[in-house]
């Protein structure tokens, strides 16, 4: 009698440089969790002709991959169809490649963020002041989740005043926000304070006065290291913020949303955050 082994779904992370990304353990962790064969790994891509590395990768039988850094806006371009909450951030960071040979595109940056704020850290959202610091990609991502959660107030600063004033151009549909410069800020105290920035790339922090927190302001770093606090979680703590939290878990929560676009299946995200912490 003939015996079948079934072969896993192929997916993986593009990027460049993608050596070190958490997405191939959190996969793994998911798919072992879920008892899905799937085998995810980490492609590092070429800077130029994204399309055609990412048709490469279609042919060679792959389900779907998530996108990072910098591929972001161009898997958004390539996409022969695209989620509302894609074309809302202008970018993605899920590809389905369907069975019809097309490529759809999804961005789940948002729903980690919001996921990670509201289940994992039980912060609130809606009725509350928040502070959003950068006006990049990273902010694209996820101001219309967060806009949609109707907030009492949403404040938007960044280091370039004239970026801001774009986003807010872009984004005047998805809800109301002001935006303003960091020295415009310690008027006002926020009791969510987002840092959207790539300063903490330079272990820096954005020049913001210790004003905007409150006695009981959450602090939230969108980026992440699971060795140490990251330089804006130790500024948060140095300033008394009543909570300072990294973005490991909104890694993970997004992870989740595109193991679900893949698999229909969801997984339980605390356990893979509280394994990944050293
Ligand atoms: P990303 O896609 O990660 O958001 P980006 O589009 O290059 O990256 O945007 C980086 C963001 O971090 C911008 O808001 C940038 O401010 P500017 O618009 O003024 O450039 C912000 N940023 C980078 N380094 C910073 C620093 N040292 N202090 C404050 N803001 C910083």
């Amino acid at each position: 009698m003939e015996t079948q082994t079934a072969s896993a779904d192929r997916y993986a992370v593009v990027g460049n440089p993608v050596a070190h990304s958490l997405s191939p353990q959190i996969h793994r962790a998911f798919a072992e969790q879920s008892h899905q064969l799937v085998d995810y790994s980490a492609i590092e891509l070429a800077p130029g002709d994204f399309e055609r590395q990412l048709r490469e990768l279609q042919e060679q039988g792959l389900k779907g991959v998530n996108v990072t850094i910098p591929f972001k806006r161009q898997a958004w371009e390539i996409c022969d169809q695209r989620s509302p909450r894609a074309d809302d951030a202008g970018a993605v960071n899920t590809l389905v490649f369907t069975e019809d040979g097309n490529i759809a595109g999804d961005n789940t940056d948002g729903v980690g963020l919001t996921r990670d704020l509201l289940n994992n850290h039980r912060a609130l959202i809606g009725h509350r002041k928040i502070l959003i610091l950068g006006a990049g990609g990273a902010v694209r991502g996820v101001l219309a989740p967060l806009l949609a959660l109707k907030p009492d107030n949403l404040t938007l600063a960044n280091r370039t005043l004239e970026k801001a004033e774009i986003l807010a151009e872009d984004f005047r549909h998805c809800g109301d926000f002001q935006v303003c410069g960091f020295n415009d800020l310690g008027r006002d105290k926020f009791d969510l304070i987002i840092n959207a920035t790539a300063a903490g790339l330079d272990n820096e922090v954005p020049p913001i006065p210790e004003d905007v927190l409150g006695i009981n302001s959450i602090c939230y770093d969108m980026m992440y290291d699971i060795h140490a606090p990251t330089a804006f979680v130790n500024w948060a703590q140095r300033c008394g913020a009543s909570r300072a939290i990294d973005g490991l878990g909104m890694l993970v929560e997004q992870a989740a949303e595109s193991f679900f676009i893949w698999r229909g299946v969801r997984v339980d995200t605390a356990e893979v955050i509280a394994a990944l912490r050293p």
